[in-house]
């Protein structure tokens, strides 16, 4: 089976709608499948109003997997925690703009480490604030739900700024990924990826359901049949 996810866009099930008690099976659950992504929710209780897990959950969980592992910041002054974060074994870690007044020198830091960076901004945030972070950046993250919870509805004014950034991509011949997180499920999927999403971060349509391996199915057939991955 072919998990290389080469020609085709991912899938990045979140576990924030797992079972805490029982993340094995839902790391289970994604390696039986044919993504092989991993989006782990990290809050702080300040950037955003919930909290979740810190480093040592990760690097639990690195222990049982080869997932590539997504941890996606949503904490205050994330420079703090990126050295626990790249040591806990994340590959992609991506910080929010809001939460960091030198994103450029937190971006750095999270290459210094040896991972991808990511970036990630809020639905009120434009996107062009961005701009100046692009050539440097492996990833955007576009919230498409304000963040926090999992199990909200796609805000779909979010979709335009998949749209720019393909475009910038295109424009400027760059490489990041476009992933989009929250609200993605079968209704949402295809309009994400037609939007320019290469990623798509699902929590509550995937672990809630009663087939998560089939939802996970679904979302990556979204790419087949729609647009072309880059
Ligand atoms: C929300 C998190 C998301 C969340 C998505 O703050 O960043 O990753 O798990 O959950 P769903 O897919 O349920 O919107
Ligand atoms: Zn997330």
């Amino acid at each position: 089976m072919d998990k290389s996810n080469k020609g085709r866009g991912i899938v990045a099930p979140s576990i924030l709608s797992a079972d805490f008690s029982d993340l094995k099976a839902a790391v289970e659950i994604v390696e039986r499948s044919d993504t092989s992504w991993l989006h782990l929710d990290v809050m702080d209780g300040i950037f955003v109003p919930n909290i979740t897990f810190g480093p040592k959950m990760i690097r639990d969980i690195r222990r049982i997997t080869n997932l590539t592992l997504d941890t996606h910041l949503m904490i205050t002054e994330p420079d703090r925690f990126i050295g626990n974060f790249a040591e806990s074994g994340s590959d992609y870690i991506t910080i929010h703009l809001e939460a960091s007044i030198h994103a450029h020198r937190s971006l750095s830091y999270i290459h210094d480490y040896g991972k991808k960076a990511g970036i990630s901004i809020v639905p009120s945030t434009p996107v062009i604030m961005l701009e100046e972070l692009l050539p440097m950046v492996d990833m955007v993250l576009i919230m498409s739900v304000n963040p926090g919870f999992g199990g909200q509805k796609l805000i779909e004014k979010t979709l335009d700024k998949l749209i720019w950034l393909k475009e910038k991509r295109e424009k400027y011949n760059l490489n990041y990924l476009i992933e989009i997180d929250g609200g993605i499920n079968r209704e949402t999927c295809l309009s994400a990826v037609a939007s320019g999403a290469d990623v798509l971060v699902s929590g509550s349509a995937i672990f809630n359901s009663d087939d998560p391996l089939e939802e996970i199915e679904y979302m990556l057939k979204c790419f087949q049949n729609n647009v072309q991955f880059r």
